[in-house]
């Protein structure tokens, strides 16, 4: 791989001393990796090999690989008279948008990207370095899991990697990118890391394959519907980032990072931004317009207010009733967290929960600020929510609000109703500035359904059902005109300032601004990101 540090041999060549000559061979050979045939079988099925990929993933010339000549001691099963180049993983650092990063790439070629214990200890260095040196780190998966012959050194081998995998949450942003098969235990060192990444048509994730499925349960099921990209980006939640391809998955890894910053003990770089800070953003105005029951997507708020309209989403086909993501505000890097009343009114449910919960902790681990957008009727109700536990599910978005230091703005956008106006970072729940559209409605629940509890009796006493109707026609209006605006909430002081919508990314942005050194003394602890 080319170096762009090398030092260039200006003289005229001369053959090269033995030693010299010994090294480029071993070099050479170790880099072929599993030899023509095998990389010609991994092309064939649409995939690069580890090093084209590394090389697709970081800045031209910039990657230093470690451990090139590392092979397996062990022997059982014939495994020292097989050629195991660089033990199947290719490791070391580089840089990715001039920053520094470290990497691995499982090398399928060699022995199916198996990890015996020589692989894991490759791994783990490049950890440890990242860990130590604050910086990222990036595993390319590729592999068969745990190498068979190697028996029980393989499964410590991936123990020691889920071990620093936890020890670095929280500490070095890491980011999986799934590029081939990922099984068994294997898929445990992506599900501890931050971000993990599929492509179409070649990323696959189980705990046990479809063959013991069929065993085990009876289900017959194929590789991709099993474990394949859609599984895990719309229905489990493993993934957050689906690629067409790898170009264009190692194209959004990139743009990730660009987000982010080095380590805990980092903000997120600032970048120069050229849309203007006090930017109107008139067509905000229409949300005053909507009837409140018309569901809209979210984004088209989001793309308003971030800087030159770019949203890096996260998460996007998991949950669409709240959506994550990134973009910049006056230049400096925002999370994202707001309701979306185009898939189920906005509501709070299970998966909505997990997946806000578990993108704050990142945020205040990176001390991200975030700005949360609500527009929420409330948690989802429903039996198969109760009984899959959404108490202890939407607890987590209250825990994660409440314990985040990092700067929290809150604009209610329409609707803000009960537990969820709570969840959603209300003033009480620790936000640092809490705004209001003037379309805002925050109550303890919506008109209609306050009319029935508050005034059950009287209807009951209507002796027909059109004055029953006419009776909660005018009880709700009257309800409205009262709770279904941001006033009885401004004057509680639990909004700071109701704002007309065309300066909405003026007052955010102001706010950030103010923000930018926020100190919340003895909180930096305890940050791991845990899946949740
Ligand atoms: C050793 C392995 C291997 C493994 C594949 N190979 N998996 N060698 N240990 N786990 C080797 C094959 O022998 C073959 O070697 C080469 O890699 C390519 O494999 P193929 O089967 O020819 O490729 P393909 O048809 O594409 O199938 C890929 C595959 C399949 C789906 C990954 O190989 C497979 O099912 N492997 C086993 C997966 C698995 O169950 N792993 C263990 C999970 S348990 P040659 O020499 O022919 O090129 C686990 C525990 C982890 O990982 C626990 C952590 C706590």
């Amino acid at each position: 791989m080319a170096d762009k540090d090398a030092v260039k041999d200006v003289k005229t060549p001369r053959p090269a001393a033995a030693s010299v000559q010994r090294l480029r061979k071993a070099v050479e050979k170790a880099r072929g990796g599993g030899g023509a045939a095998r990389v010609e079988a991994q092309k064939a099925r649409g995939k690069f090999t580890a090093r084209e990929r590394v090389q697709y993933l970081l800045d031209e010339g910039s990657f230093q690989e470690l451990d090139l000549l590392v092979s397996t001691r062990a022997t059982a099963f014939g495994l020292q008279d097989r050629e195991i180049p660089g033990d199947g993983v290719v490791a070391g650092f580089g840089q990715v948008n001039g920053r520094e990063v470290c990497v691995y790439a499982q090398d399928f070629t060699v022995l199916g990207g198996s990890l015996g214990l020589a692989h894991a200890q490759k791994i783990c260095k490049v950890m440890d370095l990242a860990r130590d040196n604050r910086v990222p780190v990036i595993g390319l998966l590729d592999s068969g899991g745990a190498r068979i012959q190697e028996g029980v050194d393989s499964l410590d081998g991936y123990a020691e990697i889920f071990l620093r995998n936890v020890q670095a949450s929280g500490v070095i942003p890491q980011i999986s990118v799934i590029l081939g098969p990922c099984a068994g235990g294997a898929v445990y060192s992506p599900a501890l890391t931050d971000f993990v990444f599929m492509v179409e048509g070649i990323s696959h994730m189980f705990v046990t394959g479809p063959d013991v499925v069929k065993a085990a349960t009876g289900e017959e099921v194929s590789f991709d519907a099993l474990g394949g990209c859609e599984a895990h980006s719309a229905k489990s939640g493993v993934c957050h980032f689906v690629a067409k391809s790898e170009p264009d998955c190692f194209r959004q890894v990139r743009e990730l990072l660009s987000y982010l910053p080095q380590s805990r003990e980092e903000k997120p770089p600032r970048v120069a931004n050229p849309d203007p800070v006090r930017r109107a953003v008139p067509l905000l105005e229409k949300m005053c317009d909507l009837d409140p029951r018309k569901p809209y997507r979210v984004h088209h708020v989001i793309w308003q207010i971030a800087d030159e309209h770019k949203f890096f989403e996260v998460q996007a086909p998991y949950a669409k009733n709240l959506v994550t993501g990134f973009c910049r505000l006056g230049g400096e890097t925002v999370g994202i967290v707001a309701n979306n009343p185009a898939h189920l009114a906005g509501a709070l449910d299970i998966n909505a929960s997990d997946k806000a919960a578990r993108f704050i902790r990142f945020l205040n681990a990176f001390n991200i600020p975030i700005l949360t957008l609500a527009d929420v009727p409330g948690y989802w109700p429903g039996v198969q929510q109760e009984h899959g536990g959404i108490i202890r599910h939407g607890a987590k978005i209250l825990h994660a609000y409440a314990e985040a230091t990092v700067p929290k703005i809150t604009v209610v956008l329409r609707k803000a109703y009960g537990g969820a106006y709570i969840a959603m970072s209300s003033k009480h729940m620790r936000g640092d500035f809490n705004f209001a559209l003037p379309c805002a409605e925050i109550a303890v629940m919506g008109p209609a359904g306050a009319v029935e509890i508050l005034y059950s009796r009287d209807l009951a006493a209507c002796r027909s059902e059109a004055e029953r109707a006419a009776l909660k026609t005018r009880l709700t209006a009257e309800y409205a005109a009262k709770f279904a605006s941001p006033y009885q909430t401004a004057s509680a002081g639990s909004l700071d300032e109701v704002i007309e919508p065309a300066q909405l990314r003026h007052k955010v942005i102001r706010a950030l601004r103010f923000l930018k050194d926020k100190r919340t003394p003895g909180t930096h602890e305890n940050r791991g990101n845990i899946p949740l």
